[in-house]
């Protein structure tokens, strides 16, 4: 049996097209902070970080600081990386070198957060205050805004370099939007009545980079429209934007099956006629959704059916109408559909999901390996 693993291939002009139409969005005084938490939304964080830098990515976003550390260690010493969550003192302690240095800029979201930096052996740290203003999940309401900063003045070692907030429907509602962004309007009016002049400003997440909210901030952090995926299904960003990865699995093996025999795990599969199956090296152990069985694969640019259930390691595709199906050959699992093969919207329809978690939930057996040729 074959023994090679699925397969996940970055495109890196794909990315670089995606960097560019955000750029092109956004304007040259604007920088773009990428957001490569969640193992760059399933696409690897390392590989990712490797094709962003290279495009000059000077700041990179990451939920916690477990993920701060994965990246810090990967990158030079020019590229920042802002922490989105997750601050523990120890943790900041660990990382003090960088967090001194300026290097890692940490976000502050409660009281909480502050008494774990207080606690935490670093001599200075950089702080961006997250704003409340409708997501009702992370940052401080505008009426405590006044009480935060008297606490943060109290304590030497934070210098406030920047505030953010984080909006809750930027894909499809525009008004909530624009409400959320005047109030952190009026929050910059209140950091400015306490003379903080200079703070790193930023809101926009990829649905408001695409309906030009908060682009003319300091920064703009997009994660989805990067991989080349719309925040919502009512966005159509098609020609300017292009799925980076392609996930791939090879046959391990070609089976004859005859009508009447059945497929798979409780049989949910019954032939209807005598077919060629093929066996692929993937299943739900590396993301492969059990819904997925309801999707269809690409090979030799035609849809293949998926026979039965899902395994953990393996599934059984139909290749009867497919010419001459080898074992070893690759077949197309999620891509841009070049190839036959559905797109990550695709799948998250079937499984009544959303592309993020579709692309998130590819796990870590599958390989990831950075193409700079164009798809073939
Ligand atoms: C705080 C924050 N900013 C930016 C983003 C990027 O959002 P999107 O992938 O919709 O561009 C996220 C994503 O979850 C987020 O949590």
């Amino acid at each position: 049996m074959i023994t090679k693993l699925s397969h996940a291939r970055l495109d890196f002009h794909a990315l670089e097209k995606n960097w560019k139409a955000i750029e092109k969005r956004v304007g040259k005084n604007t920088t773009i902070a990428p957001c490569v938490k969640s193992n760059a939304y399933g696409h690897g964080m390392l590989e990712t970080v490797e094709i962003l830098t290279k495009l000059g990515a000077k700041v990179l976003c990451v939920a916690d600081l477990y993920e701060a550390e994965r990246v810090l260690s990967h990158v030079s010493s020019s590229t920042q990386v802002f922490c989105m969550g997750g601050i523990d003192a120890q943790r900041v302690s660990l990382l003090a070198p960088y967090i001194e240095f300026g290097q890692l800029h940490l976000s502050v979201h409660s009281m909480e957060d502050l008494d774990q930096i207080e606690k935490a052996k670093v001599s200075q740290v950089h702080l961006h205050m997250q704003i409340e203003t409708g997501m009702n999940r992370l940052g401080f309401s505008l009426d405590d805004v006044p009480a935060v900063l008297d606490r943060i003045e109290k304590i030497e070692k934070i210098s406030l370099v920047g505030a953010f907030t984080h909006f809750a429907d930027s894909d499809q509602d525009m008004a909530f939007t624009l409400e959320q962004s005047l109030l952190f309007d009026q929050a910059q009016s209140i950091f400015k009545s306490r003379a903080y002049e200079s703070l790193i400003l930023h809101s926009a997440n990829s649905g408001a980079i695409l309906s030009s909210v908060g682009t003319q901030l300091d920064w703009v952090r997009p994660g989805i429209m990067l991989y080349g995926y719309p925040p919502s299904t009512d966005l159509e960003i098609k020609k300017e934007f292009e799925p980076v990865m392609t996930w791939s699995a090879p046959i391990v093996t070609i089976k004859k099956v005859k009508k009447g025999q059945s497929v798979g795990y409780a049989r949910e599969y019954k032939a209807t006629k005598d077919l060629t199956l093929a066996t692929l090296a993937v299943g739900y152990g590396d993301g492969f959704d059990l819904s997925y069985a309801a999707a269809w694969v690409g090979y030799k640019e035609q849809r293949c059916k998926i026979l039965g259930r899902v395994c953990m390691d393996l599934i059984m595709i139909d290749v009867s109408e497919i010419p001459d199906p080898r074992q070893g050959d690759f077949v197309h699992l999620m891509g841009d559909g070049a190839h036959s093969e559905p797109t990550a919207l695709d799948l998250s329809w079937i499984k009544q999901s959303i592309p993020y978690e579709v692309l998130c939930r590819i796990g870590s057996r599958v390989q990831r390996t950075v193409h700079f040729s164009h798809k073939g």
